[in-house]
């Protein structure tokens, strides 16, 4: 079996340099080094309220990057018309609320399936690679291979939080495995990220069948004191076990 492939959220760098409203850190720097050293990918999340990445990191790092961009946006037509337009290879559709500090859960797709649908077959007519955040649930991996999702990405937030807080980690463990299996059986690809660090991610890389795992508060925030290489390559390491 192919190992897993890492994708570095790169957004936190951009929090850094809105603090001051300079124009450093650089995300494009950051992207191109993550590259460097091993990234498979790059995330970045347009917000609605461009709290981090701006439209024009967004365009800068397009046009530089080698390796795949992913791009992760509201289910909105202002964000499908900007998706269409850059045409980044890879699109991961999250929830958003402005009011929260991260993206608290999962899409609901009971509630919002047509709109994701329509915005999930414009994609593909530019052949973008699509992905929905997701919590571990089967109902919303049915509904996600119904509407034509390439791809899954778990939300990972309840584990690593429960493991963080040393609490038990083995039902959502389970809830999870479960969930992979069943996506994967009907030709959905996985994906996994939210809130890993180094340990949890030792925990998460026992999980069978996740292709990709996108990762960026923790490692962006760990470069600070090992630099970005090294944290690249020891998430590397720890998720090929
Ligand atoms: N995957 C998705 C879909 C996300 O929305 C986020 C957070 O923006 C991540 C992965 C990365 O989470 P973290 O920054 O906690 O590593």
């Amino acid at each position: 079996m192919s190992l897993p492939r890492l994708g570095v959220n790169i957004d936190h760098v951009a929090t850094i340099r809105n603090a001051r409203g300079e124009n450093y850190p650089s995300p494009l720097k950051a992207a191109l080094l993550a590259q460097k050293f091993g990234a498979d990918s790059i995330t970045i999340h347009l917000r609605e309220d461009r709290r981090h990445i701006r439209d024009k990191d967004l365009i800068e790092i397009k046009k530089k990057l080698k390796i795949p961009l992913n791009l992760e946006m509201a289910p909105t037509k202002a964000m499908l018309k900007i998706s269409l337009k850059y045409k980044p290879k890879y699109v991961c559709i999250v929830p958003e609320k402005r009011k929260e500090i991260t993206t608290e859960g999962g899409l609901n797709l009971r509630k919002n399936s047509s709109l994701i649908r329509k915005i999930i077959r414009e994609l593909k007519k530019k052949n973008i690679r699509t992905s929905l955040f997701i919590e571990p649930d089967i109902e919303d991996i049915k509904i996600a291979k119904k509407i034509q999702a390439d791809c899954i990405e778990i939300h990972t937030g309840k584990i690593c939080n429960l493991y963080n807080k040393k609490q038990k980690t083995k039902d959502e463990f389970k809830k999870i495995q479960k969930s992979v299996n069943f996506a994967n059986n009907i030709g959905l690809e996985v994906h996994a990220g939210h809130g890993i660090t180094f340990s949890s991610a030792a925990l998460l890389s026992k999980i069978k069948g996740i292709k990709e795992f996108n990762i960026g508060h923790f490692l962006i925030g760990e470069s600070i004191f090992i630099g970005i290489r090294n944290c690249i390559k020891k998430f590397k390491k720890i998720l090929k076990k």
